[in-house]
């Protein structure tokens, strides 16, 4: 099938902040004169001391490092909120839809959102957290939660976002690993007219966090729970503190937050943002992607819990003086026009969301998209896993009419902002590509032993030189943020995806190249569901790949081998199934449970991974060489019981 191409619209092309001719001019300065660009892009925001140097990045082992506007001082709530006050401080600057579509929506203005911070910056303070301290937040998508983000920033103190649908053991390992002494949470959270325990699931965690001294719970379904003397308090408290909290001057390169997310080894890595550069480059490109101006209305469907709901839920777009929506429910429920009712609710002019909720809506039918009316929709965007063309342009033609550009933008946690994306007034689009490089960006594609690929081809993505919203560092392991990203192939940074450049310069992304699978839109690594089933004291060994899955994007396929003693059956099966929702949380339920006498192993007794892959993918015409394999028969045995062929 030819590929189709989708030309610039002719009013996006006049109207954009950013056509063709000069997203080339710009592109050619950001990366032929870093220093000019971005000293002048950085003066979109407000600086407390300007700074004077721009660039002191390294990405070789000699003098490794990154800094971006290092004698610089700021504040990111500041510039999200105290910039606005005198222009429009009494715009929406959040809009928020609750989980039921009964209970009233709440809009919250810049003016009201700031005494909201302060009065909440004022709480922490109160219980003793000031500048550098960690701050766990384990919250539901509630305005609170960007509250929370923002009075940490506001006093210099680290937020630690844990999604909350985290099970308490995940919550527990992710506190104890940057220490934090104060957890935020809420009683229950709601999503799809379900309650989830969030205070209990905190509670639960707490017997394995020592450190922890007080708790800040939020009461939002008003249910019944424990509190627990001397540690927990009332988010309600903050009415009574004051509304008035100076923004902390804090150096460009001090840290804003910490993220946990999956990579391709054992346990989850703590992903620091630093303040200036993440702040440059989430209003430069929530700018530019979405073609922001103010006033208009925007959604971003993220949760807070991942990079997404950070960067462009609220740092971005407030940064912007935007209007953000925030959806605590999910795309289908009710019913499977929640998503656009939404839109015309708000009037949304410009979505963001995520493959895997397109697809699950595309399985409906047109009928729940064409009775609701989106004529306010402007403009669309895809994030966090490849979109399949099939996908695309359904959401192209049935969600946006045919009328809205969409933008698929590809990047990463650590890479704080879309990479690689179009840009709405500059970009020809092809469905499933992510089209061309943001500013400043230098993608490129190596062959296995590191040689660059010039032109049109297939290779492992890197990127050749710093930007500013890169992460800077793995939370208490320096030497991991080294190794994990900067080892592989010397010189550069390692991405873990695969990608294909096509001859109109189009990039690809084929998917991750690591022990890392992509189940929703959420990133997991393959190792901690391992770690989990062999956990569980009937499992001897366990081996975990992803499979295609229509709609998740990948699904998890586990190889399990069972203590002698056990015998594998379906109880087992659903046991285990059980046991990983516990140890992780409901996104890592193995799809499948293929349980096997042996895996199979080369004479070294390492895993051959790439054959239970291509297990995994259902691809088992050609399993490459097996000579290496010390026992052949245990791959003849897999191809036999495979269960999805059952
Ligand atoms: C994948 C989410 C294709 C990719 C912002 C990346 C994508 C991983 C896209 C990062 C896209 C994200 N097209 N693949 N538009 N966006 N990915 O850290 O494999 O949760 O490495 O950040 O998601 O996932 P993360």
């Amino acid at each position: 099938m030819a590929e189709s191409i989708y030309p610039v619209p002719q009013q996006w092309a006049e109207g954009a902040l950013i056509d063709a001719a000069g997203y080339q001019t710009m592109y050619r300065r950001s990366v032929e004169d870093p220093e000019g660009f971005w000293g002048e892009a950085a003066q979109r925001l407000d600086w407390i001391r300007p700074f004077t140097r721009v660039k002191d990045t390294s990405f070789d082992e000699a003098d490794f490092g990154i800094a971006w506007f290092s004698d610089g001082t700021l504040n990111i709530s500041a510039n999200a909120l105290d910039r606005h006050l005198a222009e429009r401080g009494d715009t929406v600057a959040i809009l928020w839809e609750a989980d039921d579509p009964a209970e009233p929506h709440r809009a919250i203005t810049y003016r009201e959102l700031h005494a909201d911070v302060c009065r909440f910056a004022n709480l922490l303070k109160a219980q003793g957290i000031g500048r550098g301290d960690r701050v766990t937040l384990y919250l539901p998508m509630v305005p609170e939660a960007a509250v929370a983000m923002l009075a940490c920033a506001r006093i210099g103190a680290i937020h630690s976002i844990v999604f909350a649908g985290f099970s308490p053991d995940a919550l527990a390992g992710r506190i104890r690993d940057c220490d934090s002494r104060i957890v935020l949470t809420a009683d229950e959270g709601l999503r799809g007219g379900k309650r989830i325990p969030l205070k209990a699931n905190v509670d639960a965690a707490l017997t394995h966090c020592i450190g922890v001294e007080r708790v800040i719970m939020l009461r939002r379904t008003g249910a019944d729970v424990p509190m627990v003397e001397g540690r927990d308090i009332d988010w309600a408290e903050a009415a009574n503190q004051s509304a008035d909290c100076a923004p902390a001057e804090m150096n460009a390169e001090d840290p804003l937050f910490i993220l946990y997310t999956s990579g391709s080894t054992g346990k989850p890595k703590g992903v620091l943002h630093t303040t200036g550069g993440y702040a440059v480059w989430t209003a430069m490109t929530h700018e530019y992607v979405f073609d922001y101006r103010p006033g208009q209305i925007y959604w971003c469907a993220a949760d807070i819990g991942w990079v997404t709901g950070h960067s462009y839920v609220v740092y971005g777009p407030l940064m912007n003086g935007a209007t953000s929506v925030m959806f605590e429910g999910v795309p289908n429920w009710p019913d499977p026009s929640r998503f656009w009712q939404v839109v015309d609710k708000f009037k949304v002019e410009i979505f963001y969301g995520a493959p895997t909720a397109l697809r699950a809506l595309m399985r409906e039918g047109d009928d729940w998209v064409a009775k609701t009316d989106r004529s306010s929709l402007r403009l669309l965007g895809s994030v966090g896993e490849p979109i399949n063309p099939e996908a695309w342009s359904w959401y192209h033609r049935v969600v946006g009419e045919g009328r809205c550009p969409i933008v698929d933008t590809w990047w990463q946690t650590e890479t704080g902002g879309a990479m690689i994306t179009p840009l709405p007034g500059a970009t020809p689009l092809k469905p499933g590509s992510a089209t061309k490089p943001f500013f400043g960006v230098q993608p490129a594609l190596l062959d296995t032993d590191g040689k660059e690929i010039e032109g049109a081809g297939d290779g492992c993505l890197v990127i050749k030189d710093s930007w500013p919203g890169q992460m800077r560092t793995v939370w208490g392991d320096h030497d991991r943020f080294f190794q994990t990203y900067f080892t592989t192939f010397k010189g550069v940074y390692f991405t873990g995806d695969g990608c294909r450049r096509d001859e109109d310069g189009y990039y690809w992304i084929t998917g991750r190249i690591d022990d890392v699978i992509n189940v929703s839109g959420h990133r997991m690594g393959t190792a901690e569901i391992e770690s989990a089933l062999v956990a569980h004291h009937k499992v001897a060994e366990a081996a975990v790949v992803g499979m295609p899955h229509d709609i998740k994007g990948q699904g998890i396929y586990a190889f399990v081998t069972t203590n002698a003693e056990v015998t594998p059956d379906a109880a087992l099966r659903a046991e285990l199934i059980k046991w990983v929702r516990q140890e992780i949380g409901p996104i890592a339920t193995p799809d499948v449970i293929q349980f096997a006498p042996a895996l199979p192993k080369t004479r070294s007794g390492k895993i051959m991974r790439r054959i239970l892959r291509k297990i995994g993918e259902n691809d088992v015409g050609n399993l490459g060489d097996t000579s290496t394999l010390a026992d052949p028969s245990v791959v003849d045995h897999l191809l036999a019981n495979r269960p999805h062929l059952t």
